[in-house]
């Protein structure tokens, strides 16, 4: 189990931030990159970042991940963003198959894909925890990888089941939304708890949180300003957060 392992660690998320700015993506990701971060995901929805994450990355790619997404039930449409990504990317470490979208009819061609050594690893994503029962389906086939799902102290869905399927089977875990899209931050707890928590800062304090639960591999915030890249990156590296800290994050969310 141990060697399908993908971390701990911390990546970079693309929706929302810096779109098809080209300008932009190459900040934040040199700053990302410049910090250590060395996993970035995007999706073909997400309004350019594709494109922009791949010419951020050029020359950079033989250290790199990309984990990215067929968004649409659509398999010949599936076809025409994988060869986008191609482009982009050269190759895909890990394709994902989108809220679920038509993932039985695209592992039919993205699984050959795998086979071929042309994708290191399949994935299947899920934001809404009302399709928690479908996404744990899926990794049931046994025919998936990795799975990435939303998991913060607001949204612990993924207790129930997910996580310890996902360990049962042996499946990387990927969090998205670890700030529930910047909702968490907008207060921050007193400097004295996160003095007792070890981190300099409370976005630190929330992915140190998702990355201490063994069953957790990659946390990938998203941000448009590098200095937020580089300090999230900080969060990356242990020590890690005891049972007791990872009480104190909870109550210091509150709701
Ligand atoms: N598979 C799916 O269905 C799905 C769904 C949602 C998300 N995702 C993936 O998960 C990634 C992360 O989720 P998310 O983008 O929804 O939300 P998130 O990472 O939980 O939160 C992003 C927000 O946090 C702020 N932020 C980041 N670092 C900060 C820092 N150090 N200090 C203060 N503010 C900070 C950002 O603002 P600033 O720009 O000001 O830093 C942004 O507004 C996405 O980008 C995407 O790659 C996947």
């Amino acid at each position: 189990m141990e060697e399908r392992r993908l971390g701990p660690v911390v990546g970079l998320g693309t929706w929302n931030t810096f779109g098809d700015d080209d300008v932009l993506a190459a900040s934040v990701v040199d700053a990302a990159l410049g910090a250590g971060v060395r996993f970035f995901d995007s999706a073909p929805m997400y309004r350019g970042a594709e494109a922009s994450l791949g010419a951020a990355l050029a020359g950079r790619r033989d250290e790199t991940t990309v984990a990215t997404k067929i968004s649409t039930r659509s398999v010949e449409e599936g076809r025409a963003m994988y060869g986008r990504q191609i482009e982009w990317f050269g190759r895909v470490e890990i394709e994902q198959m989108h809220n679920l979208a038509s993932w039985r009819e695209h592992l039919e061609w993205l699984e050959p894909e795998r086979g071929a050594g042309r994708i290191d690893k399949l994935g299947v994503t899920h934001y809404a925890s009302n399709a928690f029962d479908e996404l744990a389906e899926a990794l049931r086939t046994g025919r998936f990888d990795v799975v990435q799902l939303p998991y913060n102290p607001h949204e612990r869905d993924a207790e129930h089941e997910l996580l310890p399927l996902a360990a049962e089977l042996g499946i990387p875990v990927i969090v998205m939304r670890p700030f529930g899209e910047g909702a968490l931050l907008r207060r921050s707890p007193p400097v004295e708890a996160l003095r007792e928590l070890g981190v300099d800062t409370w976005p630190q304090a929330l992915l140190k949180w998702a990355l201490s639960d063994p069953r957790v591999d990659v946390v990938i915030p998203a941000t448009r300003r590098p200095e937020h890249a580089r300090a999230n990156a900080a969060a990356g590296s242990a020590p890690w957060f005891d049972a007791e800290q990872r009480r104190l994050v909870e109550r210091l969310a509150g709701r």
